[in-house]
This record gives C-alpha cells, structure tokens and sequence, in this order.
C-alpha cells in the first residue's frame, strides 16, 4: 500500500511539494535539462539568500544540475518552509541555513555560514548577502558578480551604486520584464490576498481594502481584491500613481482619512513607518493591518505596542492589540510579507520566470566573469525575450512575427519612401 502523507518525513513531504511546483515551472525546466548536459555552471560557488520556498527548491536543483556549488539560506525570518529545507538537505544535498521563526541573531549567523564558503557568484533576495559582504572586515573575496530578486533589494544596491560603494557588478533581476510584469503583480496580487485570508478567514466582498502603494505588487493586490468584490482605496506618495489609481476607477485619499474607514489594510510600499500612530488611533474596531513589501519596517509595531493596553495571539499569525479605549487591531504576520508569512508565497507559474532568469542570469555571469562593468544594470534584453518566448511555447500559445516589410519600415524615419 502507498504510504499515507501523514507517515512520511518532513523532508519527503518537501520533496513531494517541489514536485507539485515543478509541474508549473516549465522554463526552468528546459533550462536545468539543458544545464545538465552543458554544465555552464560547473565548480562555481553560488551563495544564496532567498525565500526558502518549493519554487526557490526548483531554482537550487537547476543551479545544481548546472554544476554549481551552493549554499542556501532564508531571506526572511518568516518565510522559511522547513519540509523545503529539509528536503533541499536530503535529497539535493545541498547545505541550507535557514530555519522558520529564527531570531535576528541566527539570520544573521546563517547569512554568515553561507558566505563563509567564498562565493564566486551571490543570489540575493532584498541585498543582506551584498550588504553583509560590504559589512565585513574581510571583504567581498573572489566574486565575480550577484543578482538581486526584488524592488527593495535592487533600491538599496542603487544606493550603494550611488555613494560609490559596491565593489561589485550586480544583475538587477526585477529589472526583468518577465520578472516584475509578473511576478510582483499577479504573483504578490494573488499571494498577499492568500495570506490574508489564510491568516484571518475574512471576507473580501464588501470590505474595505486598503492599499497602500500603487506600484507593481499594489497594483496586482488592487485588480485581485476588486475581483473579489472589495472596495478598494488606494494611498500613494507619486502623483503620477495616484492618478492612474483615480483613472483605473479606484478612490485614492491620504492614509489618514482612509484609516478612518478601512476594514483591511495592506502595505506594499517599499518604505519605512507608513502605517503610524497618527493612522492607528483612527482605525475603527477590529481593523486588519498587513504589509507585503519587503521588510517589516512598513508598519510601526512599535508605536502599535505603545497603544496598546493588552495583547493576544488570537490565531496562527494574527495579534490583536487592544487599545485603552477598547478597540482592537489585528497585526498580521508579525509585519513581515504576508504571503510567506501565512500563506506559500507567489505560485510556481510566476516564479517560473522570475527564476529563469536567475539560472540565465548566473549562466551570463559566469561566461561574463572579470568583463562585466561595475554597478547594477539588467539581465540582457534577449534573455528577457527569450524567457517569454519559452513561456508562450509552454503554454501552448503562438504569435505573430514581423513581416520583413515591417521589420524595415519600424527602423526607417522616411515615412512613405
Ligand atoms: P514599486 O516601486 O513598483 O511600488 C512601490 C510604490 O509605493 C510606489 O508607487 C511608491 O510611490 C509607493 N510609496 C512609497 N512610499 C509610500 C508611502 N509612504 N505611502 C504610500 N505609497 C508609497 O515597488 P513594487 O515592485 O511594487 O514592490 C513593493 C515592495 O514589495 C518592495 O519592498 C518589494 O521588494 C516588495 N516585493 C514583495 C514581494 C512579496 O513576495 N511579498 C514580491 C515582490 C516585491
């Protein structure tokens, strides 16, 4: 008889969920088919700092199969699945630092295990790896160049960029197309709903959802919401965003007069301390606050505390903070991105893209290496293209191709000759 899923190790569990992923994962399929027989990757160290998720499993088993030697570790505190983990460990025999609800000391101590290997090439999801490299006394070693997964992480290497810091070349991986068109909008859009309504049970239609930046992810969480019958409102600091948020038929209104009428809340800014004391004293009773950008620095926990006269952990991720005058406001996921914290993270579909064009982008750095100018700058264009192309093909979609007539008229500027 076949085993039942309950008497199965953590890490075949793992294992049978890197395998229902890998069903939607299609691209980077082809790519570890063709890394195994090319080995473009053979004998590089790659350090790793990413959601330890079953597509990020995909991703690890691809980098393998093209002879990389890796290290993995959590690239939040909260989004660690340990049957992954585990699986990863024993099967893939990779090593892997990361453990779900590991504390500030031991996040950074798995960063350090990782990087105590001496890679030649970092993944990083939000720049700890890069950032801790820059950190230590002992340098950034023999690296020949990173690449960075997300808004945050590449907002921050651009900050360095800027003050003349970063003593190596990174690859902006969110830069792609195929990765923030899809990822960030349909992947976090879906995701953070996901976890909200994992963590709370709440019901979308007729509330009132609060988002709180109107970017790619606000606006996937926005279209997702709508669908569901929320009423949205959005808050956002780029007049230009706010305007496409009025003509996309949202009302848009500072946060302090939408705190005063939410149910739900949901930051996905990129910034620091948006949702403040001045919003919570506002909230009405029962108020939900989450955030899905990419740090828990988006909702000022603190301030929250400080208001609080009682507090209770009332469901899996979710802490209700009693204020003096009896109100209650429900912090999700301890402020950390929801869609891992309460729910599995962006679907295999869209990660399918967003890590072809890591194992492409590790593959271009590795024949690239000690030619690459310095800075952050995008994965080529035509590996971008090329990624859609797979993609398309994947699911069975064909399309039109330019005429050779057409091909020349669009790089002509004698119109009618
Ligand atoms: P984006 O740059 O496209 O959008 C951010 C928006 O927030 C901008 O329109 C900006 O004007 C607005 N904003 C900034 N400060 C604000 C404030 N105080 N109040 C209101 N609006 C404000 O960035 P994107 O790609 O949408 O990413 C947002 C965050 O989500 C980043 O931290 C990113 O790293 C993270 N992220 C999270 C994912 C997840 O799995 N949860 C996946 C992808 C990205």
């Amino acid at each position: 008889m076949d085993h039942d899923i309950k008497d199965i190790t953590l890490a075949d569990a793992g294992r049978l969920r890197i395998e229902w992923a890998e069903k939607n994962m299609p691209v980077l399929r082809l790519i570890r088919e063709r890394f195994a027989r090319e080995k473009p990757l053979r004998g590089v160290k790659v350090a790793c700092c990413l959601h330890v998720t079953t597509e990020t499993a995909n991703l690890m088993e691809t980098l393998k199969a093209g002879g990389a030697e890796l290290r993995l570790c959590g690239s939040n505190p909260l989004s660690t699945q340990d049957d992954v983990a585990a699986s990863l460990v024993k099967h893939t025999r990779i090593g892997v630092f990361a453990v779900r609800g590991e504390d500030n000391k031991r996040y950074y101590a798995h960063i350090a295990a990782v990087l105590a290997n001496k890679p030649n090439v970092t993944i990083d999801d939000g720049a700890d790896l890069v950032s801790e490299l820059h950190r230590s006394k002992n340098g950034t070693g023999d690296i020949w160049a990173g690449l960075e997964e997300t808004t945050t992480g590449v907002v921050r290497l651009r900050a360095m960029e800027h003050e003349g810091v970063l003593k190596y070349p990174v690859l902006a991986v969110n830069d792609s197309e195929t990765k923030h068109f899809f990822d960030n909008r349909y992947g976090t859009g879906q995701s953070t709903i996901d976890g909200i309504i994992r963590a709370t049970n709440h019901l979308m239609a007729g509330s009132r959802f609060v988002v709180v930046g109107y970017g790619w992810c606000g606006r996937g969480v926005t279209t997702r919401a709508r669908g569901m019958g929320a009423e949205v409102i959005v808050c956002e600091v780029e007049p230009v965003k706010a305007l496409e948020a009025v003509m996309d038929g949202l009302r848009v209104m500072p946060l302090a007069q939408a705190a005063k009428v939410g149910d739900v809340f949901v930051t996905l800014t990129g910034n620091c301390a948006v949702i403040r004391k001045e919003h919570f004293v506002k909230m009405k009773d029962g108020a939900v606050v989450a955030n899905s950008g990419h740090f828990n620095v988006e909702i000022d926990i603190e301030a929250l505390e400080k208001l609080s006269v009682k507090k209770r952990h009332i469901r899996h991720e979710v802490v209700e903070y009693q204020l003096k005058d009896g109100r209650r406001i429900h912090l999700l996921g301890e402020g950390r991105l929801i869609n891992l914290a309460a729910a599995e993270g962006h679907p295999a579909m869209v990660m399918d893209m967003s890590f072809a064009n890591q194992a492409l982008g590790a593959e271009y750095i590795v024949k690239n290496r000690r030619k690459l100018p310095q800075g952050v700058f995008s994965i080529p264009k035509r590996i971008d293209k090329d990624i859609a192309r797979l993609k398309l093909k994947s699911m069975g979609v064909k399309i039109d191709g330019l005429t050779p007539a057409q091909r020349k008229y669009l790089s002509e500027w004698r119109v009618g000759t």
